[in-house]
C-alpha cells in the first residue's frame, strides 16, 4: 500500500548544546560550527527544515530570580539566529533554514531587509518564524513597561505583515535589468515607494534590497490562542504546533485549516508540523528506562517548570507538584499554557510536566525502538491527517548522539516505510514543503 509521506523539521535554538553530557559540543557553540554540522546531518536525512527559536530576555519568571535560567542555561545564553542561518545556508544546499524574528524587536523595514538578504544567501531556502513575543521581560528590553495585551499584539502584527509584504513587493520582479548597452543596473520605473501609514507603523519604502527570484519569504507561525490561530491561518506557509495527543493534534489542525479557508486560502498550501521529542533505545526496555531516568530527574522537572514559567510569565515554583493546577491565564503564551495544562483533565502538575517532556514540546509520547517509534509516527499522522513533525530535544539541549539517533536510526526506519522522503526533488523551501 502506498502511503503519503510526511514532512520533517527540527526545532532548536542558538543556545548551549548538552554541555554537561559526553556527546555535546562543550557548551560554547558560539562559532556556529556545532549547529552547522547538525544542519548537514539533517540534510543527509532529507529533513525539510531546521528552525531556530528565539527569545529576547533573561527571564526571572521562575521564583522571581534569574538563578534557575542561568544555572541550567535555559533560554539563555541565546545568540542571534540570523548570522547562524547564513552559516547553515552556505554549508547546505537543500535544507530549509527558518529563524524566529520578533515583530516587537525588529522595525518592519529592517526585518524585510534581513529576510530578503537571507532569501538570496540561501537561494530560496529561508523562512521567517513570525512571533509577536510574549514576555514582559522582553518588552522591557525594548523600552516598554510591559507587554501590550495579546489582542493589541496581534493587531499590531497584522499591520506589520501588511507593511512587510508591501516592502517585499516594492520592486517589480524585472526591476534589475543590468543592461550594459544603456548602462542601467536597475530600472527606476519598476521600484516603488509604498508610503505606508498605519496606526502603529509607517514606512516610505521601497525596500533597498534586490527583489527575490523566489517570491516572498516563506512564513512559519505558531499561533495557539484563537486570535493567534487566525493570524497563523492568514499568513503561514507552515504552522508549527504542539497538540495534546492525537485528538488535540487533529482538532488543532482541523481548526487552523478551517480558519485558513475562511481567510480565502487553500488549506492544502499550509503544512502543520507537530512538536515531538522521541526517546529511542536499541530495545523497548532500554528506551523506557532512558525515558524514566529523564522524567524522574529533579533537574528535569525544575527545568520544565522554569521553561513554562519563562514563556507564560507565571511563577510555576509556587505550585505543588502533586496537586492540580488552579485555572491560569496569561498575557504571554496562552495557547502554549492551555496545551500544557490540559484543563479539566484532572492531572496533577507532575504528570503534566512528564507529558510535556521537557518543556512544552511533546504532542504525543514516542518512546521505543526506532522501528516502533516510526510505526507509531505513521499511525498518528494517518489519524491526524498531516502534515508532519518538528523534532525537538528535551529542554532544547542538543547532543550529537541525539541528532544521530534521529537521523541515522529513526529516519531510516521512517524511510523504509515510505513515510518520509529519501531524496530532495526541489531546491526552494516553498517547493519542498509543497512537494506532498
Ligand atoms: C513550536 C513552537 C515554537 C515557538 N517558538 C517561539 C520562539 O522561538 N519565540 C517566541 O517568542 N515564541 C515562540 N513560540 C510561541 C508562539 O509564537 C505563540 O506565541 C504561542 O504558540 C502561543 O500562541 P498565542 O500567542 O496565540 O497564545 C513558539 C510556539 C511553538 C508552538
Amino acid at each position: 500500500m502506498s502511503v503519503k509521506p510526511f514532512h520533517m523539521g527540527w526545532f532548536m535554538e542558538f543556545s548551549p548544546d548538552e554541555w554537561n553530557g559526553p556527546f555535546g559540543g562543550g557548551g560554547s557553540p558560539w562559532s556556529g560550527e556545532f549547529y552547522v554540522e547538525m544542519a548537514q546531518a539533517l540534510e543527509r536525512a532529507c529533513f525539510d527544515l531546521i528552525m531556530a527559536a528565539d527569545t529576547l530576555m533573561v527571564s526571572e519568571a521562575y521564583g522571581g530570580s534569574m538563578e534557575t535560567y542561568l544555572k541550567h542555561a535555559l533560554l539563555v545564553p541565546q545568540h542571534d539566529p540570523a548570522p547562524l542561518a547564513a552559516l547553515m545556508a552556505s554549508a547546505t544546499s537543500h535544507l530549509g533554514i527558518a529563524i524566529t524574528l520578533s515583530t516587537m524587536g525588529y522595525p518592519p523595514f529592517l526585518l524585510a531587509r534581513l529576510c530578503r538578504t537571507l532569501d538570496h544567501i540561501s537561494h530560496g531556502r529561508f523562512a521567517w518564524n513570525i512571533v509577536t513575543t510574549a514576555e514582559n521581560h522582553a518588552a522591557q528590553n525594548f523600552g516598554l513597561d510591559k507587554l501590550p495585551d495579546r489582542q493589541l499584539r496581534y493587531d499590531m502584527a497584522d499591520e506589520y505583515m501588511e507593511l512587510v509584504c508591501q516592502l517585499f513587493d516594492s520592486w517589480e520582479p524585472g526591476a534589475i535589468v543590468m543592461d550594459r548597452e544603456t548602462d542601467v543596473y536597475a530600472d527606476y520605473k519598476k521600484v516603488h515607494p509604498i508610503n505606508y501609514k498605519g496606526k502603529f507603523f509607517s514606512s516610505r519604502g521601497p525596500l533597498n534590497t534586490a527583489p527575490s527570484p523566489y517570491g516572498r519569504t516563506v512564513f512559519l507561525q505558531a499561533g495557539g490562542s484563537p486570535r493567534g490561530r487566525t493570524f497563523a491561518a492568514k499568513y503561514a506557509d507552515c504552522i508549527i504546533a504542539i497538540g495534546a495527543g492525537v485528538e488535540g493534534m487533529k482538532s488543532y489542525r482541523d481548526d487552523v485549516l478551517a480558519r485558513a479557508a475562511e481567510a480565502g486560502r487553500n488549506p492544502n498550501d499550509i503544512k502543520v508540523l507537530f512538536c515531538v521529542t522521541p526517546t529511542l533505545g536499541d530495545t523497548e526496555e532500554e528506551a523506557q528506562a532512558k525515558h524514566q531516568r529523564m522524567i524522574t530527574n529533579p533537574s528535569f522537572i525544575e527545568q520544565s517548570l522554569a521553561f513554562i514559567a519563562g514563556i507564560t510569565d507565571i511563577d510555576f515554583s509556587k505550585f505543588d507538584l502533586d496537586k492540580e493546577l488552579p485555572h491560569l491565564t496569561t498575557n504571554g503564551e496562552q495557547g502554549s499554557l492551555d496545551m500544557f495544562a490540559q484543563w479539566g483533565s484532572g492531572k496533577k502538575l507532575r504528570q503534566l510536566v512528564i507529558e510535556a517532556s521537557g518543556g512544552l514540546l511533546a504532542s504525543v509520547e514516542l518512546v521505543g525502538t526506532p522501528d516502533k517509534v516510526a510505526e507509531r509516527m505513521g499511525e498518528v499522522m494517518r489519524e491526524v491527517g498531516g502534515d508532519g513533525y518538528l523534532i525537538t530535544s528535551p529542554s532544547m539541549k542538543i547532543s550529537r548522539r541525539y541528532v544521530s539517533e534521529i537521523t541515522d536510526e529513526l529516519v531510516p526506519a521512517l524511510q523504509r516505510r515510505g513515510l518520509v522522503r529519501t531524496k530532495y526533488t526541489k531546491t526552494t523551501l516553498r517547493d519542498t514543503l509543497k512537494e506532498f
